[in-house]
């Protein structure tokens, strides 16, 4: 069942949880997502960054796909945009249907980030939808699309500052705050190391949930960690394409006579499932 970014995010916090958020690019991700999810009876966000993926396939194409996929799905899902750059790509989700939508002002000034920001949470207030946005810096152009590796590592002066992300959410009554505390998009080349209480302080002082992008390499228990200090949104994709390719690769290689393209998808979607289900377990901390 479809529902809004701040219900989903109710429910996390209610069950003391992160609600992955995965960025879908194919209907085969859209499926192994929907399958993962409904197995395990949890609820998901899914979400799809315009900014990064629109060459893959564009909103319009893939936003009804999957809304019509969160209608009918038995968990609760909301259909959300990711890193939305501009009021135009907002309004086009937000005519989709999304439930919840992004605003990444985080490369301009921090008057400019909160007065857009503003803007957007009184459009998104006309349709129902809640809003994230970001402050800090995490790496945005590096966000990996189809695998891609991303060579910059976090830097710590670049990290969000907790009195400044209070004073940013009383200035624009976002639902939710991105945060800049260790992680970047795509592939680590070092170990990441988190600023775990930072997250704590963000937390409580902001009074919002947190969320965490760059999910693809986090150990399970930094996932936990972070999640018990208030991060309740973890948006997670490079590690899930990368793994289907992986396993399209291997089963290429064993593979005696033809190959239908519609057996590269199964293959791709099996392993997408997979890493999905492993990962909702962990941010829904089931057994
Ligand atoms: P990863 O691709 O590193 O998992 O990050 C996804 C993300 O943060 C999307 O906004």
């Amino acid at each position: 069942m479809l529902i809004s970014l701040k219900a989903i995010l109710d429910l996390a916090e209610s069950r003391n949880i992160a609600i992955g958020a995965f960025n879908v690019t194919t209907l085969e991700g859209i499926r192994a997502l929907v399958d993962a999810a409904e197995e395990l009876d949890q609820p998901i966000i899914m979400q799809f960054a315009n900014a990064a993926h629109s060459q893959l396939i564009p909103l319009e194409m893939i936003g009804p796909i999957m809304m019509q996929f969160a209608e009918r799905a038995s968990v609760p899902v909301a259909v959300h945009l990711d890193h939305g750059a501009n009021f135009e790509e907002v309004h086009r989700a937000l005519d989709l249907g999304f439930t919840g939508v992004m605003y990444d002002g985080s490369t301009l000034s921090y008057e400019q980030n909160a007065a857009n920001t503003r803007a957007v949470v009184e459009m998104a207030e006309e349709y129902g939808a809640s809003v994230e946005a970001e402050i800090g810096a995490m790496g945005r152009e590096e966000f990996a699309s189809a695998g891609e590796s991303s060579e910059q590592e976090a830097i710590a002066g670049t990290y969000t500052d907790p009195d400044q992300a209070a004073k940013f959410v009383r200035e624009t009554g976002v639902d939710c705050l991105a945060c800049s505390f260790g992680t970047v998009h795509g592939i680590y080349l070092k170990t990441p190391h988190l600023d775990i209480p930072r997250v704590g302080e963000l937390r409580s002082k902001t009074g919002v949930p947190i969320v965490m992008h760059g999910g693809s390499g986090i150990s399970d228990e930094d996932f936990v960690r972070v999640i018990d200090q208030g991060v309740r949104k973890i948006n997670f994709y490079t590690y899930a394409v990368k793994y289907a390719g992986d396993a399209v690769r291997q089963k290429i290689g064993a593979a005696d006579g033809n190959i239908f393209f519609h057996d590269i998808a199964s293959w791709g979607m099996e392993s997408m499932k997979e890493t999905y289900q492993k990962t909702i377990r962990v941010f829904s901390k089931l057994n």
